[in-house]
Order: structure tokens, then sequence, then C-alpha cells
């Protein structure tokens, strides 16, 4: 099977969307100057190409991109070729208005802008197939080619009827009966039975609360759907070059796809990431994306597919990156395991919806500051490239994550509608994050046994698999910590009795759960050491201690916190500190470390390829210990004395001395897993997680 290093030969991919169709192709000479000066190594092309590609229907026009393939090659840069199916051209709708996707309300979407087609549509996938057949058997000799990128943020979802038909065909192979779907979903509520088939539909606009089951299901089947479409574009090219790589580009945390199931069947795992640079925590949000992306990597390098090089234009308001930050979070990236770090785009619209969002290369053109920190980026990833590249990044923390648990903590009827699962996620990531631990995610149904310590922040909804995985892992001597709501439902969506699974509650020592008391909205409460924020609930202890109590409101004297030996029940959202303290204690207690001690606040520090990475996310300069003999490889200057200082937005890339290229510490390469045969030097607990999918 190809992967991302197939394409980077042992260097940091670096690049952007490159979409020349919108400029004359005077102007692509000068792009070719410009990459060069900036050291661009890898462009996206076709992304939306469909209306160039096939001006009609059937016709074919690749002129234009045989000249620009040909172009790239000579000039070095690797060409990610996209199959241009996201934006369908508009004589397809207009001939084909089935292709169209309907919302809820049963509204059509029309063309004019991208991703309108349904997912379903057996005519839009047949033209998909043709235009990825013929891109794929035009280009698979081409030498510029080193990676296939299909479609673009699969995220369309359709309510139409032939998108009915075909829930009704994932339906009838998940449950077999009409029977077995009404006892799934529980019907019996509210006169819900189904008598056939064709009675079922997809979850449109209703009167009042929708079956939450349904809903779940038709997430999982919209998921599938588009799956469904990957694949069949996958196959295609993979026939013609079975030796290139394919991608898909994922949006960070999103919703409308099961990532976990998807990236199973990507050679390369890629994904867009746009932290607000207004955001104190975008460094934080950063890094979030770049463990899970590299998680659903399995552990190996995984490409930052697009980022934004300075504004976005889709946020109420759109302020630019300040100076430092773009590198500061590219550079993040490859800490965090990055094979590649692209961008949104290569030159800067002057026409179209995204003619105010950044670029590379943007209006101001080649003496713009931004131009000028991308050249600086591309100059330290050439750099950095041999000594990091096909490396992977230790973590003996894991955070929790499955989307079948969001999608159903997210129905309509729910205790809370403050609650926001990814908030949840968010909150957690963060303490681990402020406390200087380095973390993976894992789907709870994952290998655990890598892992000092594994934290679910929230996960409403566990099947039976799931739930024995996590007891079967604390009871092998891991830490795990439960946020609240966890633990509630069964795969169906089916209140486990009791409120919370009985062999969580074991493991727990939680002896009665009465109610949930979710906050007021903008409501906190006291408890021991922190306050609680956003929910709370009324428990009555087994044999758990109690860590923490409620210290006021209805619940006052009441446990907040509870362990059972190394099993950690949080009843409630503490806030960021409290919350840092009670996972910096328990990962303690599990042997997890912080990669340094003492970090100043803002601080990230993260070790991959025999590096140390130490980034300063703070606007004000900071100085910090790195204790032993280091040598800054971008700075090309010595640590001296032990302190290292940083401007604000600035990154320290620091090699011990004395330690050869190669790493005589070992340079964590593929192949070089401690921790995958579950053996660590001080416990037996792994130290690195091989196990992340
Ligand atoms: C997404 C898309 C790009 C572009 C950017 C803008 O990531 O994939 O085509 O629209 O957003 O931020």
């Amino acid at each position: 099977m190809p992967s991302l290093g197939d394409a980077t030969r042992g260097r940091i991919l670096f690049g952007g969307d490159y979409n020349p169709e919108q400029w004359p192709e005077e102007t692509w000479a000068e792009d070719m100057r410009l990459m060069e000066d900036a050291g661009v190594t890898s462009v996206t092309v076709g992304v939306f190409s469909w209306a160039r590609l096939e001006p009609r229907p059937g016709v074919r026009d690749f002129g234009w991109l045989d000249r620009l393939m040909d172009l790239l090659h000579a000039h070095g840069v690797g060409a990610v070729l996209a199959t241009p199916t996201a934006s369908p051209p508009p004589w397809m709708g207009a001939r084909h208005p089935g292709t169209l996707p309907r919302d809820e309300d049963g509204r059509t979407l029309w063309w004019g802008s991208r991703q309108q087609f349904c997912a379903s549509s057996p005519v839009y996938r047949a033209y998909a197939a043709a235009v990825t057949e013929d891109l794929a058997a035009r280009y698979a000799g081409h030498p510029a080619l080193t990676m296939w990128h299909v479609n673009n943020e699969y995220c369309t979802h359709c309510w139409c009827d032939e998108t009915a038909r075909h829930f009704r065909r994932w339906l009838t192979a998940r449950y077999g009966t009409v029977d077995a779907l009404n006892e799934a979903w529980g019907t019996a509520f509210w006169a819900q039975r189904y008598d056939g088939w064709d009675e079922v539909i997809p979850p449109r606009r209703a009167p009042y609360l929708r079956n939450p089951a349904h809903l779940l299901d038709f997430r999982r089947f919209t998921s599938d759907a588009l799956l469904e479409c990957f694949r069949a574009e996958r196959d295609i090219v993979a026939r013609h070059t079975p030796h290139i790589p394919v991608t898909t580009n994922f949006m960070p945390f999103w919703q409308g796809q099961d990532a976990w199931a998807w990236a199973a069947e990507e050679d390369v795992v890629s994904v867009d990431v746009y932290p607000d640079p207004q955001d104190p925590l975008g460094g934080q949000y950063n890094a979030l994306i770049a463990d899970m992306t590299r998680s659903q990597a399995g552990g190996g390098p995984w490409m930052v597919m697009e980022q934004a090089a300075g504004a976005v234009n889709w946020r109420p308001v759109n302020r630019p990156k300040p100076p430092g930050l773009n590198r500061l979070l590219s550079l993040q990236a490859v800490a965090r395991g990055a094979d590649a770090v692209c961008y949104f785009q290569w030159r800067q619209s002057r026409q179209g919806a995204e003619k105010f969002h950044s670029a590379m290369l943007p209006h101001a053109g080649e003496h713009a500051r931004g131009f000028r920190e991308v050249r600086r980026i591309g100059a330290e990833l050439a750099l950095l490239g041999p000594e990091v590249a096909g490396t992977r990044v230790a973590a003996d923390v894991a955070v929790l994550h499955d989307w079948h648990a969001w999608w159903g903590a997210e129905q309509e009827g729910r205790p809370s509608r403050e609650v926001a699962y990814p908030e949840v996620v968010r909150a957690w990531h963060r303490a681990l994050w402020e406390a200087g631990h380095t973390t993976a995610f894992a789907h709870p149904e994952h290998d655990l046994s890598g892992y000092r310590m594994v934290v679910a922040p929230q996960l409403y909804l566990l099947t039976d698999a799931a739930v024995e995985n996590l007891v079967a892992y604390a009871e092998g001597g891991g830490t795990l910590v439960c946020g609240f709501w966890t633990g509630v439902a069964d795969g169906d969506d089916r209140v486990r009795p009791g409120g919370m699974d009985g062999r969580l509650r074991a493991l727990l020592g939680i002896g009665t759960l009465h109610e949930w008391w979710p906050l007021a909205p903008g409501g906190t409460v006291a408890c021991d050491g922190f306050t609680g924020t956003l929910w709370s609930e009324e428990l009555e202890a087994g044999d758990a201690r109690v860590v923490a109590a409620y210290r006021d409101g209805d619940l006052a004297g009441l446990p907040a916190v509870l362990r059972r030996g190394r099993a950690w029940y949080v009843s409630t959202l503490p806030d960021p500190e409290g919350l840092r303290a009670l996972l910096g204690r328990a990962a303690a207690e599990a042997g997890a470390r912080p990669v340094l001690d003492g970090l100043p606040a803002g601080v990230e520090a993260v070790r991959r390829g025999g590096l140390l990475f130490v980034l300063n996310h703070g606007r004000e300069p900071v100085e910090v210990a790195v204790p032993g003999a280091y040598r800054d490889v971008l700075a090309q200057a010595p640590v001296v004395d032990g302190v290292l200082a940083l401007e604000r937005y600035e990154v320290a890339v620091l090699r011990e001395a004395g330690a050869g290229r190669d790493g005589a510490e070992g340079d964590g390469r593929h192949g070089d897993r401690p921790g995958r045969d579950g053996r660590s030097p001080r416990d037996g607990r792994a130290d690195v997680a091989g196990a992340e999918r």
C-alpha cells in the first residue's frame, strides 16, 4: 500500500492549492519562479476544475492541464492531483436536477456555489466516475503526479427521494427487517411504528422532536454514503496507479464524517485546519487537530492539506495572522507529526467568493510581509525534512473520541443544549496540553494498552464492545478518567439500565446515579478545589472514594469527583485550572510525564525524530528552562546555560548536543516503536503509543 512517504521522499511537503485556471498562462511562469523562491515542493491542482475539464457533457479539455503538469514537473514541483468532483458544472444540475441536493425542508440547493451534489444520485456518480477515469488514465504515467486528492471536504447532506431509497437500502443491510428497525429505533414511542420499508424516509422537517435513533442512523448513513463516493473514485485512480497514494481532505473535528472509518480507507490522512488568529487558544486547537489527525493516521505522518497564510473570509470578522503566527502553527504541525504543510491557496484570487481569503502569495505580491514569512517557512522545512520526515510522535496519554457518541449526545431532546461535545473534548485536551502532555486520540474500541492514561471527556453512547474495552484497559492497570454523561446509552441510543452502563458503574465505584443536573446557562457550581461548569450529577458513591464534593447548590455535600483505584469519574466540567490539576494528578500517578517540567503558560514542548520543539504561543517573550545541552537547529546556536529565550510566537527546534543527525537516542522512525509489544522499562506499560488505530 502506498503511503505519504512515497510522495515526500524524505522531505516535508510544502505548498498549497493551485488554481491556475483562474489566471492567464503568462502568470504561470511567474508562479513557477515564486514557488521556487518560496521552496514550494507540492501543489494541489484541479480541485474545482470540473467545468474546465468537461465544459459540456462528455467533452474533455485536458490541454491546459497537460501544459500545467509539464510545467510543474519542469520546475520540480509535485502535483497532488484532485478529482474535480466536489463542484459539478452548472450543466449537470440544469440537465439532471436529480443530482442537486435537497435540504430537510425539501428545498433544492442550486448551482452557483460549490458542492451541489447528492451523494446518492446515480447520475452524479456516473459522471464523477467517468471524469475520474479519464483523468486517471491521462495522468497515470505523468512524472509530476505524486498523490491523488479525491473530491474536497466531503460534506454534503441530502434529504431527497433518491436519498430516501438509498437510506432504505442502507437500513435493510443494517437491520434486515422492518421489525428489527422498529425495535432499534424504539418506534413504540409516539406511534412511530413502520409497517413497511417504503414508509421510512430521511428525517425531514417534522412538527416536533424527531426520533433520536432515526437521526443517529441518518448521520451514520450520510457518512457512509459519502464514503461510497470516495471509495468509487479511489478505486478508479488506484487501478491506474497502484503505487500513488490517495487522500481526501477532512474538515477538522467535523460532525458530518466518521473520520475514524474514513481514515482506514485512505493511504494518506489529510486535514484542513483554520485556527482563529484571534483565539488565544488557537495553538491548542491546532494541537488538537494535529493529534486527532495523526491518530487517524495510525500515529504516523499526516498532512496539513490546507491552512491559511493569513485571514480567512468566512468568519464574521477576518483578521490576518500576526507576524510569526503562520510559522508557529506550521512548525507546530510538524512537531506533532505532519510531513506536509500546505495552504489554501497559492495565489490569492482576484475574483470569486474567496478573493478576500489570504494566500501564500497575497494581492500585495512577492514583497508582502506574508510572502516573506512563507519563504522562511519553506526554507526551514527544507532544513527539517531530513531530520523528521517519516518519524513518529510519542504519546502516552490518549483522549477518546467517537463520532457516534457525538451524534448521539447532540440529539434534539437532551438534558442541556448548553453542552457542546466538541467544546467538552477541547476543554479536556486543553488541560492535558497545558500540563505539557503529548496526547493521542483513540476510538473507544481501539487497543488502548499502549497508553499510561486514557481520558474519556464524554462518551454518551458506548457499544458493549467499547464498554468491555474500557473495563479491560482499567482492570489491566491503565488509568481511566471519565467525564460526565459517559456510558449513558448503548449503540442504538437506548438508555442503559440505571442511566449508566452497570459495568462502568462497577468499575468507577458508583452506586446509584439519581439524576443529571445540568447547570443553567452560564451557571457554575462550587466544588472542593475547583468550580464546576455546564453540568452536575446527583450520584451516590458505591465503593469509590470521593475526591471532591459539590459545595453549593442543590447537590451540596454529594460527590463531584470519584475514584476507585485508577478509574476516575468527573461528574461536571471543572474550570480549566481545576481540570488541569485533576488530570495532572491522575497522569502523574499513572507515570505519564510532561515533555518538560515547569513550562511557562502558553509554551508547548513536543519531541519528534530526536528533536525537541519548543513553541511560544504567547504574545509575550518567555524564558524556558531546558535542562541539558542543546543546540537550536534553526537558529544554529547553542542554548546557553539551559535557558531558552523565546520571543512571542517564536519556535526553537533543539537537538541534544552530541546527538548525531540519526539520533543516538533513537529517532522513532517507522519500525522503531517501543510500546508496540506493550513493555516499558518502568512498569510494563508502553512508552510510545503504537496502538492508535
Ligand atoms: C476549505 C476548502 C477550500 C477553501 C477553504 C477556505 O478548506 O477546501 O477550497 O474554500 O476552505 O478557507
